[in-house]
């Protein structure tokens, strides 16, 4: 037999929020467990619903939609977002540097795809979220890791990021409010990443699809408007504040000096032609998104849905011996460390293996957002008080187990 090998491109890919722990998973529920997914950020499969008013809008706006739109979507909704950046304040993002995708996801991989020559190096936060480094290996380029400090809120490492600086170094990536950790960004520190982009020349990608999830006192501010020169390239979806992944509808625009960046762009406009135009329908519902009431408001304000069930997934998990956690001030997560005294982890993949046997929940490991430390895992906060509350008691008696059955062997 010659065996049917995948392509070598594919060797440093992996996307583990996905990976092959979802496989056990299924096993376990084809076996008739009921499996609590606290793995990926899926909004509505924990009862949280797109918005009524985008629904009608797709689904008023399905008859036009049966034909390829314009390759980087539809005007309205790229209209929208243009007048977004205008209140935001960010200069002279024009209808032509704004595309439309399906989800921010096919936006970072045209963005990738169109900077890098092989083994050019993207820095990119530490812990990340996977697709960003599985991106970068599959364009042919070197993911370079920063280090964000856990005990300054996962703040990136400014003096790490400089450091780690070479001339193949093309691009920066933030990801701010951030998954997996919760941070949310201030100004001061965004203003240090443009003055390093500004220096070495780098073109900024700033993932921002969780910018309207944040809590308390955190502020939210776009990069883009804090710099009128350096290239960045903004992200965002209908995924995440508006509750609506499966639509798969994101856009990115460009911003800063154009006239340098005039050869990616067109670079990214023939890799936006090549895949024809994002998905028509959930185009629709761009422009109602932006411009109407912003019901995500809601459930992040003391109160909300998303506020109460950080709360207790925070309480739950700090009081759990050997077990701390970031409050996060934005997403959806909770990167979680477990003490390496108490719970001495050599395989994080093994150790969510046998956690998901164990208590039928299931997280990922923190090595599945390249980090590179086996003692942490991460969990969505989406489900309800009841099922969140069980999950994390299930969690706490199998730490329980763990650390007796580890401390006797
Ligand atoms: C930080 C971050 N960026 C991008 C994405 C991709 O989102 P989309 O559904 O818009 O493709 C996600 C999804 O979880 C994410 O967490």
């Amino acid at each position: 037999m010659i065996p049917l090998l995948k392509s070598e491109k594919l060797n440093h890919v992996c996307y583990d929020i996905r990976g092959p722990i979802v496989q056990k998973s299924k096993q376990l529920e084809k076996e008739g467990h009921q499996i609590i997914n606290l793995n990926i950020g899926n909004l509505s499969s924990f009862g949280f619903d797109a918005p009524a008013e985008i629904q009608h809008d797709i689904i008023k706006n399905l008859p036009n939609s049966a034909g390829y739109s314009d390759s980087k979507g539809i005007f309205p909704a790229r209209k929208a977002v243009m007048h977004l950046t205008q209140q935001q304040n960010i200069k002279g993002v024009d209808l032509e540097d704004i595309f439309l995708g399906n989800g921010a996801s096919e936006l970072i991989h045209i963005a990738v795809t169109g900077l890098l020559n092989n083994g050019d190096e993207v820095l990119l936060p530490a812990p990340d979220y996977p697709l960003w480094t599985a991106s970068v290996n599959l364009a042919g380029g070197n993911p370079v890791h920063y280090q964000c400090i856990e005990s300054l809120g996962w703040q990136p490492d400014i003096n790490d990021i400089r450091q780690k600086i070479t001339k193949k170094t093309k691009a920066l990536v933030i990801i701010n409010p951030n998954n997996p950790t919760g941070a949310v960004y201030q100004a001061e520190l965004l203003l240090q990443i443009i003055a390093l982009a500004r220096e070495y020349h780098l073109v900024i990608f700033s993932d921002e699809v969780y910018d309207k999830i944040i809590y308390d006192e955190a502020v939210h501010i776009p990069l883009a408007t804090l710099s009128e020169d350096v290239v960045t390239i903004t992200f965002n979806s209908l995924s995440k504040s508006y509750r609506s992944c499966g639509y798969r509808a994101g856009w990115m625009y460009i911003s800063g000096d154009k006239m340098r960046a005039k050869d990616y762009i067109d670079g990214l406009n023939t890799l936006a032609t090549m895949r024809l135009c994002p998905n028509v329908p959930a185009q629709w519902g761009i422009q109602t998104a932006l411009g109407g009431y912003q019901s995500i408001q809601e459930l992040v304000r003391p109160g909300g849905r998303l506020y109460k069930q950080r709360a207790i997934a925070y309480d739950m998990l700090n009081t759990i011996p050997g077990v701390s956690c970031f409050k996060p001030q934005g997403a959806l997560y909770m990167f979680v460390r477990l003490n390496p005294d108490i719970y001495p982890i050599e395989d994080d993949k093994v150790f969510i293996q046998d956690l998901l046997e164990f208590t039928k929940v299931l997280v990922v490991q923190g090595s599945g957002f390249n980090y590179p430390d086996n003692h942490y895992f991460r969990i969505v906060f989406l489900p309800y008080e009841d099922q969140l509350k069980e999950a994390i008691h299930r969690i706490a008696k199998f730490l329980k187990f763990y650390q007796n059955n580890i401390h006797n062997a």
